[in-house]
Parts: structure tokens; C-alpha cells; sequence
């Protein structure tokens, strides 16, 4: 009598277009990925994935999606750290576990442990009070940001203040506080993406250039425009994060490069934007390394498969047309590796991306600038 091998499960919170990704590296191991999340036409169940209904915040949910699955991972920040305690104290195998994640899900929590750990951030404060922000004002000048301490991404949740005035209706409407940094002159912006596996082998990828606008990220580069020294530190960094916090699974972390050296900026524990550069631009996915590292698999190789790629999102257009409806006008362009997400268009809401690898960097760039602006409805 022949038997069916049991094909690893891997449950993951959320089941946007990070799960979708994770999913395409699923079914290449013959992983199985079951998501949660409200939506039965969400990303990652259209690309196939098991789909278990219910919210993040819902610990029947939670326990529902992790049921029978080897580890419970993340496609997003959503389920609180307090829940993710419990569900740990329960027994649920969590990868990254409760502790870990918490960095990347609350951002004062965040500066507090990397200040510990000797690691270097911004000035920061934690502020309830306007005379608390004018505090900050005085000793660091204006403009301050201000930033939700937690539930923010893609910029919403952060804020340019130029008076304690302008915190009054934002500390009203958020009693939690605000942390408060001040407004750093950036040379530039770098994330390094790093895999632990449930083993405690490491893996970093190379240095990523990145460009946000609005405070979203729109463009990707590799390699980073940084001299070699600072990527070389960046990523001693990021290993020696992935160590002191125990992290299991993959890693982003993104940096200020300011006149005064690297300071860290907020932390994803889990796939990432910064990332999806890797799918064609490096030996192993960010997807697929953060399946391998999660159920303790080994690592896979991270070099660049081209000395140069640019990766740039798709986002929807002001006018709320549909940058589905221009693929084939993109596709034209030639290179161009088009992922869309499959999500309904909504103005500013991330679509897809674009990435080209080549030779030369400002080739490569331009190409992908060229497929995103098609599908934008940017360029005939
Ligand atoms: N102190 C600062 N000085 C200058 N620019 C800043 C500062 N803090 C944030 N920014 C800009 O705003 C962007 C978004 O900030 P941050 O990463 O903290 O927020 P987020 O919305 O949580 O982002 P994400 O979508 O990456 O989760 C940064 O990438 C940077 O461009
Ligand atoms: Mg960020």
C-alpha cells in the first residue's frame, strides 16, 4: 500500500499580495499555505491558497488558522502583540515569535529595544502632551515627525509637525501618544533583508536602495548607491539584530543614511516591499527564504543574478483607472518582469511592481520606470 507524503502547511496572518507572493514560492516546494483574512477574493486566494475566514484580531481566528499547520507566520502587522503572547502561550509555534514581532509592530517598543541593544536610531520621545511636543521642538527644532506608535504603513500614520499647535487635534485623536523624531536630512534610504531559519543559520541579501514618495516606497535599486563600508555595515547590522531578537523567518530593515552614519528606521518581520526585487533579481526569493527559514529548512543562496535591478510599484493612479487595463503596453517593454496583485484600483493603493534586471543600473531603472509610467496611463 503506497502512503502520501505529508506536505508541510504553513499558516500565515493576512492574505494580501505578500502572502499571494509567498503562495507562487509555496507551490514550487509543495508547501501548503493557508491564509487568514476577511476577503475570499483577496491575493492569496485567488493564486490558490487554503483560505480561512475571520480577522486578525479575532483569537478563535487565529487558533483556526494555525490548526494542524507547522507554524503560524505573517504577511502583516495586524494581529496585536498581546494576542500573538497569548496564542505563543498556548502553544501556537510562531515564526517570527511574539517577542521579535512586537519590533516591528509597535514602534515605541521598537526605539526602546534598539537603544537597549546599543543599535542606532533617531532621537526619539514618546509624547501625550503638547508641552511634551514643544519640548521636542525646542531641543531638536522644527519641523518634528510625529508618528502612530502603532497601525501605521505606506506613510499614513506619520506626520510633519512645524508647531506644537499642530499635534493638539492628533494627540486628541490618538490618547496612546505619539512618538516624536526629528525631521532628519536623509542622504538616502537602504534596506537590508535577512533570513533566520528556525536553525540559526543566517542569510542576507545585498544592500537595497529605496525611494519613497509621500512616504511610500516607489522605487527599489540594486546595488545600493552606498559606499561599500556603509552596506558592509548595514549588514553586520541586520545580523546582529536577527541574533539578539531570535528572529526566525525573513527580515527587513530599513535605515536613514543621514551625513552622521546609519541610523534604523522601523522594522518588518515578515516578507517585504523592499524585497520583491529578489524574485527575479536574486538566486532565492525573499518568498522562498522565508518558507525555507520558517520551517527550519536551509537557507538558499542570495547573490545577484544581474549586476543591476530596479524594482518599481505600481500604484493606482490619481484618476482611479485600472493599470490592468495597459499590461500589454508594458509587457512591450523589454525586461520588464510585470507582477500585478489583482487588487480593485483605488488612487494611491500598491498594485503591483516592476522589475528589470540588467548590466546597467541606470538602463535597468529607466526600463522600469518606463513599464510603471505605461501602466499608470503616464506615457503613450
Ligand atoms: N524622522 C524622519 N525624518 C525624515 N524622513 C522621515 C522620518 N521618518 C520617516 N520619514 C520618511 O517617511 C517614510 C515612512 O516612515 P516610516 O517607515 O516610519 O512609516 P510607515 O508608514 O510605517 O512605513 P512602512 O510603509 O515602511 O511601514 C520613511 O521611509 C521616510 O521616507
Ligand atoms: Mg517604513
Amino acid at each position: 500500500m503506497s502512503t502520501v507524503a505529508v506536505r508541510p502547511r504553513v499558516a500565515m496572518v493576512g492574505d494580501g499580495q505578500l502572502a499571494q507572493m509567498t503562495q507562487q514560492a509555496a507551490i514550487s516546494l509543495a508547501v501548503e499555505l493557508r491564509v487568514l483574512g476577511e476577503d475570499p477574493d483577496a491575493p492569496a486566494v485567488r493564486a490558490g491558497a487554503e483560505h480561512v475566514p475571520g480577522r486578525c484580531d479575532d483569537p478563535a481566528a487565529l487558533r483556526r488558522v494555525a490548526e494542524g499547520c507547522a507554524v503560524l507566520s505573517f504577511d502583516h502587522e495586524g494581529a496585536t502583540p498581546e494576542l500573538l503572547a497569548t496564542l505563543e502561550a498556548e502553544g501556537v509555534r510562531l515564526a517570527p515569535g511574539a517577542r521579535a514581532k512586537a519590533l516591528a509592530q509597535d514602534k515605541v517598543l521598537a526605539r526602546r529595544e534598539l537603544d537597549a541593544l546599543g543599535l542606532p536610531v533617531p532621537p526619539w520621545a514618546l509624547a501625550h502632551s503638547t508641552s511634551q511636543v514643544s519640548a521636542f521642538g525646542l531641543t531638536h527644532g522644527w519641523p518634528l515627525v510625529a508618528k502612530l506608535p502603532r497601525g501605521g504603513y505606506d506613510g499614513r500614520g506619520v506626520w510633519e509637525l512645524s508647531d506644537a499647535a499642530a499635534a493638539e487635534a492628533l494627540l486628541d485623536a490618538h490618547p496612546g501618544g505619539l512618538l516624536l523624531e526629528p525631521r532628519l536630512e536623509l542622504v538616502c534610504e537602504i534596506a537590508v533583508l535577512i533570513a533566520r531559519s528556525a536553525t540559526g543559520e543566517l542569510a542576507g541579501y545585498p544592500v537595497v536602495e529605496t525611494v519613497q514618495r509621500d512616504g511610500m516606497c516607489r522605487e527599489m535599486r540594486v546595488p545600493a548607491a552606498v559606499p561599500s563600508a556603509r552596506a558592509d555595515e548595514a549588514g553586520a547590522l541586520a545580523r546582529e539584530l536577527a541574533e539578539r531578537i531570535g528572529l526566525v523567518g525573513l527580515m527587513a530593515v530599513e535605515l536613514f543614511l543621514t551625513q552622521g552614519g546609519l541610523l534604523v528606521n522601523e522594522l518588518a518581520l515578515r516578507p517585504h516591499n523592499s524585497g520583491h526585487w529578489t524574485i527575479e533579481g536574486c538566486e532565492t526569493s525573499q518568498f522562498e527564504q522565508h518558507l525555507r527559514a520558517v520551517l527550519g529548512w536551509p537557507l538558499g543562496a542570495t547573490g545577484l543574478c544581474a549586476p543591476a535591478v530596479a524594482c518599481a510599484n505600481v500604484v493606482g493612479p490619481e484618476d482611479g483607472s485600472d493599470p490592468r487595463d495597459r499590461l500589454p503596453a508594458a509587457l512591450a517593454v523589454p525586461g520588464a518582469h510585470v507582477h500585478l496583485y489583482g487588487k480593485a484600483a483605488r488612487p494611491g493603493r500598491k498594485l503591483g511592481h516592476v522589475t528589470v534586471c540588467g548590466e546597467d543600473p541606470d538602463l535597468v531603472r529607466a526600463s522600469a520606470l518606463r513599464a510603471v509610467a505605461l501602466l499608470h496611463g503616464e506615457e503613450a
